[in-house]
């Protein structure tokens, strides 16, 4: 029998009482995730950055902008989905992920990923790509293809904050989010 899922507002509690890794020591808060908690979408980043340690939701520092745009790219907005990270806390000055601190973090993202249970899960970047696919392939190459994980469709992008600095990158984004939204339209 399949175990039942935690609710979000249980899992958001266990998320803000969290002290497994030093990271807990850090930050003025948790970020759990945010919006439709029957999203058929879930988009999952990397981590909070400095303006998302402060209040506390993903996405609202620079790449949340350019995320909002793109989201519009495929019909969607932001109360349509559910945005997560693979951590719920800040790494100091935004450094990448550390392995130990994902395999301590993503517990709750896997029981986010159950709860919600979305049709579509699209990573954003290197760091969601890799651990919702077991794959050492990097998003340059699997960027814009369909994948399957399980019973979910999973659809990798460039982050975007990669954009940020790279206009390229925002072409590529702006295709794929496009494409995403044919893909829910069919
Ligand atoms: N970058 C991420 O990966 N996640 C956020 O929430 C903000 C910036």
């Amino acid at each position: 029998m399949q175990k039942p899922h935690i609710p979000l507002d249980e899992l958001r509690r266990q998320v803000e009482a969290c002290q497994a890794c030093p990271l807990a020591g850090g930050r003025t808060q948790t970020v759990f995730g945010d919006g439709n908690p029957d999203a058929r979408v879930l988009f999952i980043g990397e981590a909070p950055g400095k303006n998302e340690d402060l209040q506390g939701v993903p996405f609202v520092g620079k790449a949340g902008q350019n995320l909002n745009q793109l989201l519009e790219i495929a019909g969607l907005a932001r109360e349509d989905v559910f945005i997560a990270n693979v951590l719920k806390c800040r790494p100091p000055g935004n450094r990448d992920p550390r392995p130990e601190e994902i395999e301590l973090c993503t517990p709750f993202l896997r029981e986010q990923t159950r709860t919600i249970n979305p049709e579509f899960i699209v990573t954003l970047g290197n760091f969601a790509t890799k651990f919702v696919l077991k794959t050492e392939m990097g998003i340059t190459r699997l960027h814009g293809t369909l994948q399957q994980a399980g019973r979910f469709k999973v659809f990798p992008i460039y982050h975007p904050a990669a954009a940020i600095y790279d206009h390229s990158k925002w072409v590529a984004l702006e295709n794929d989010f496009a494409t995403l939204g044919e893909l829910l339209r069919r």
